[in-house]
């Protein structure tokens, strides 16, 4: 069981917060604030409620050393905008400077530290940073369920040292709403994958087919499927080392009886930048071209089959979409579950992006922020994040 932050004693205290502010910079400036706008909520809640706040997250990869290309900076000043409130940057993580301003009770109010994989205590989950980070506050709070799937010292080693911790808002949404896919309450259930790989799909396929009533499958991963029921697919991407087990997959979906939906046209052209993409007449693809977008029948067949769904979830674009030419089957199967009414939820960022080109990204129940974590969530795996909150059922 997990406690929402809602239920915890926080009052007078100091709160460590964990977030994902592990978001797309270009020169210095936040290119995608998704992540940060979805913990909002929670830090405005634990800002007015809690004694002092210190907020923590990584960004990028560094590799375990100070890297100013990765500071958290442009993260402190889009907070400061966002909450209009001083937010003060740390210079690392526990060093000196951070212990003395906690321990001064006219110091700030509101922390966020360097970023924690400035120190490589982090992705090694080592005890001694793990118990430097909990020695900076009484309460631990996680709200980067983008991050729940890794076992370092922010997400894991430093929360057994709390015996008040929980989950922050958009952590126990995160949870709620991909729990919901796997227990699925409400049916008829869709999941509607795309994306590039077969092979970073696997999981989570084995895992939704006997949940299910309908799989939809699109993007470059639907053509190793093609191939596999012996479709001629030309130059699209093939995943040869995937092909037996796209095949054991839709004997499974067979098995099952759940109907396992693959493109009936597509929008193809000679290559990526050619400017001559038609759509074929049915599934197969002349030998000299490449699917890049489901074509418009498969568009209609995926919209029909959403029209009654009660719960859907969408993982992977279904086409090129970042390109013109081949973003029309994603946008389309977009609205199609925007107008079905269905409970949506959305994961992965590219997908996220996908529902905000189409303009439907306010009629999506849940926009998940997590992406590889979310993955590993459906494919039923126990996320080391999840774990480490877990407490016992209160007597
Ligand atoms: C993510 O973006 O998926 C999370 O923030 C985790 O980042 P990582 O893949 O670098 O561990």
């Amino acid at each position: 069981m997990l406690r929402n932050v809602s239920e915890l004693d926080v009052g007078g205290k100091t709160v460590f917060l964990r977030v994902d502010f592990n978001v797309p910079l270009a020169d210095g400036t936040i290119t995608e604030t998704h992540r940060i706008d979805s913990s909002l909520p929670t830090i405005r809640f634990l800002a007015e409620k809690a004694g002092r706040l210190v907020i923590a997250s990584h960004l990028g990869r560094p590799g375990g050393s100070p890297d100013p290309r990765w500071s958290l900076a442009p993260v402190q000043r889009y907070l400061e905008r966002k909450r209009s409130l001083p937010v003060q940057l740390a210079p690392d993580c526990a060093g000196p400077a951070v212990r003395q301003w906690l321990a001064d009770p006219e110091g700030p109010r509101v922390v966020l530290l360097e970023n924690l994989r400035f120190d490589p205590g982090e992705e090694t989950n080592d005890p001694e940073f793990a118990a430097a980070l909990a020695n900076l506050a009484d309460v631990y709070v996680n709200d980067a369920f983008g991050a729940a799937h890794r076992a370092h010292a922010s997400t894991a080693g430093m929360v057994e040292h709390f015996r008040e911790k929980g989950a922050g808002f958009l952590f126990s949404q995160e949870v709620e709403y991909l729990s919901r896919i796997l227990s699925a309450p409400e049916h008829p259930v869709a999941a509607i994958l795309g994306g590039a790989k077969v092979s970073d799909k696997i999981g989570i396929l084995k895992n939704l087919i006997p949940r299910v009533d309908r799989i939809m499958v699109g993007g470059a991963m639907a053509y190793t499927f093609l191939s596999a029921r012996g479709v001629a697919i030309g130059r699209s991407l093939l995943e040869r080392d995937s092909i037996a087990v796209a095949r054991e997959i839709m004997e499974e979906a067979e098995r099952c009886r759940v109907p396992f939906l693959l493109p009936v046209d597509h929008v193809a052209a000679g290559d990526i930048g050619a400017g001559d993409p038609a759509v074929t007449p049915d599934a197969g693809i002349p030998g000299d071209r490449m699917g890049l977008d489901i074509g418009p029948k498969t568009a209609a067949l995926f919209a029909d089959k959403l029209a009654n769904v009660a719960l859907a979830l969408w993982n992977g674009p279904l086409g090129l979409f970042e390109r013109e030419p081949f973003q029309s089957g994603t946008v389309s199967v977009a609205r199609a579950l925007s107008a079905s009414g269905a409970t949506s939820i959305i994961a992965g960022g590219d997908t996220v992006a996908a529902v905000r080109l189409a303009g439907v990204a306010e009629d999506m129940a849940h926009l998940s922020t997590g992406g590889g974590a979310a993955l590993e969530f459906l494919e039923g795996k126990t996320l080391p994040g999840v774990r480490a909150l877990e407490v016992g059922d209160p007597i």
